[in-house]
């Protein structure tokens, strides 16, 4: 299945695009908030994009047709952004969007092991040459490591209940396929459980996905470090998709935009610094019923923003 952008205009809006303006994009993906940044950029406008994923990069290199503007594709770990704009020799930018998770070309493909509804190798590496796979992490990881994890990225009541049943498997044989780790998940939960709010394998296999990739360790980082490569008036907008990711995204933004003017009825201190940023957005802008209904996957979008004054 193709990748259809969530909140599409939303996020090209917020950004409000200088056509000549330089816009990095921290998570390329299927290039469509991408190619919806550069239609409104000129012939001097540069747009960067970034991914972990080489085939993201191969697609984005196929779609660049009728653009006028420069574009760079990447492959780079977001955190690396201040290396990568250093190497194209790019100081300041005019906006920036990051897009979290994952495409559905990755999620839809069966090889890279993202899905819980079809079999495929237990890999969930976003970058196909990371160090750690899902098979290295449930057959590796203690009972207690797994119980902590599942907790923490997955928010499975039934924690430590997998857990425990996944490190009885493996002492059975390797768990090496999507196949496999669903029925150790749904072996070990009760079956009342299995299909209520969605999935109960959904909740196991993202949190297995974030300790694979790093997820939201790096995150808050990255996100200083792309708004601080604001030029003023420059807009970085996240897109997150589950309360832990949009939980890192609204703890940083609220930290670069906190006005800490002590007490309102004394003049402000003399080493008193007004915060550099704005909201942009004051509320979370969420998909509509129109979009959720034509790409269900949008449903958990979040799509907060900061600006640069
Ligand atoms: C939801 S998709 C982006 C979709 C894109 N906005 C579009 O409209 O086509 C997220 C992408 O971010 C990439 N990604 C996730 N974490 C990353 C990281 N730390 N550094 C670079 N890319 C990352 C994934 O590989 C995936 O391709």
């Amino acid at each position: 299945m193709a990748h259809i952008p969530v909140l599409l205009k939303e996020a090209v809006d917020i950004l409000d695009i200088k056509p000549s303006g330089t816009y990095l994009d921290m998570t390329l993906g299927g290039f469509g908030h991408g190619r919806a940044i550069c239609e409104r950029l000129n012939e001097d406008g540069r747009y960067i994009g970034l991914d972990l994923d080489d085939d993201a990069i191969k697609r984005a290199e196929a779609l660049t047709g009728g653009l006028r503007c420069e574009t760079r594709f990447v492959k780079s770990d977001y955190c690396d952004l201040d290396k990568v704009l250093d190497e194209l020799d790019i100081g300041k930018i005019d906006g920036c969007l990051a897009d979290l998770g994952l495409s559905s070309f990755q999620i839809d493909d069966p090889k890279r092991g993202f899905s819980y509804m079809e079999d495929g190798p237990l890999d969930m590496r976003m970058d196909p040459e990371g160090a750690l796979t899902a098979e290295t992490v449930v057959n590796t990881y203690s009972e207690e490591a797994l119980r902590k994890l599942l907790s923490e990225y997955g928010e499975e009541r039934y924690a430590a209940s997998i857990a425990r049943g996944i490190v009885r498997e493996r002492a059975r044989g390797r768990i090496d396929t999507t196949a496999k780790l669903v029925s150790v998940i749904e072996n070990n939960i009760p079956a009342s459980y299995r299909y209520r709010g969605g999935n109960a394998s959904a909740r196991t296999f993202q949190a297995v996905r974030i300790e694979v990739n790093g997820e939201l360790v790096n995150l808050s980082g990255a996100i200083e470090k792309a708004a601080s490569r604001l030029d003023h008036g420059g807009v970085i907008a996240v897109i997150s998709f589950h309360s832990l990711e949009d939980r890192i995204v609204k703890k940083t933004f609220a930290g670069l935009t906190r006005v800490d003017d002590g007490d309102k009825n004394l003049p402000l201190p003399t080493d008193y610094v007004a915060p550099e940023y704005v909201p942009a957005t004051r509320s979370p802008i969420t998909p509509g019923d129109e979009e959720i209904a034509a790409n269900p996957r949008s449903r958990s979008a979040r799509l907060r923003a900061v600006r640069k004054k």
